[in-house]
């Protein structure tokens, strides 16, 4: 009889293999989300066993379980030269293009992924997709003022774009959600990004969009984790 792992044994699996890749001496960019914390635990316990490294979190939730684990991390206003940032990622396309932002992190998480020599992200094989969008909203971070006329802008270029689909405010505990740097997320429901490259850069012209959580030509390392083991895709170029 064969035995189905949860996702969770999955997204570990990726995450300390992903781990690997850090050497003595490198500053680290630490991602966001349940799969990053197990790359987290995992470089925690290799700093316990002598590793010296320095991290960059992208979130406070990530900064505090890194100082839990006894990982020196660097302060917001250094200059950083991260040699790996390690990440999850809410979608996967064949392209290796992602959505990010699910929990709502995504502004950081680019800045650390555009800051590193290397990105490598990691995710349990449910996160693969053939395109992006769909069962995933696309998450884009807008500053609060004006955020009814930034929606509706989003809204205007998703309907040019032929995605159509609708914009719905973030919210927790019947509020809007707030992320680290005090912006709103709109969740934009699309069935299918067929252009993520063109779609972000227009996105981000808009006034009032901080940042949107397409990662197009980011990843650097996919490490997938398996029923059957870890999967690993390099892209192309960068
Ligand atoms: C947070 C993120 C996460 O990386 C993404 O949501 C994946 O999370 P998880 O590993 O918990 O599935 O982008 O902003």
């Amino acid at each position: 009889m064969t035995t189905t792992e949860p996702a969770d044994q999955l997204k570990r699996r990726a995450a300390e293999a992903a781990v690997g890749h850090v050497r003595h001496g490198q500053i680290i960019g630490l991602g966001t989300g349940s799969t990053a914390k197990y790359m987290v635990l995992a470089l925690g316990d290799k700093v316990r066993a002598g590793l010296a490294i320095k991290g960059v979190p992208t979130s406070t939730e990530t900064a505090e379980l890194a100082r839990s684990q006894g990982i020196e991390l660097l302060n917001h206003d250094q200059a950083w030269q991260i040699d790996v940032a390690i990440d999850g990622a809410d979608q996967v396309d064949p392209q290796l293009n992602l959505i990010k932002g699910g929990g709502g992190a995504l502004l950081r998480e680019k800045i650390v992924a555009a800051a590193a020599r290397q990105f490598i992200v990691v995710v349990d094989a449910s996160k693969r997709v053939p395109a992006l969008g769909g069962a995933f909203p696309l998450p884009i971070e807008v500053a609060v003022f004006g955020w009814r006329s930034t929606e509706r802008q989003i809204q205007a270029v998703s309907d040019a774009f032929g995605y159509g689909g609708t914009v719905l405010l973030r919210e927790k505990d019947g509020q809007p959600f707030q992320t680290e740097a005090g912006n709103y997320i709109l969740d934009l429901h699309v069935p299918r990004i067929d252009d993520p490259a063109g779609f972000e850069t227009r996105l981000n012209e808009i006034p009032g969009v901080v940042e949107t959580g397409l990662f197009v030509g980011r990843t650097d390392i996919l490490i997938v984790g398996t029923q059957q083991g870890i999967e690993v895709r390099q892209a192309e170029r960068r």
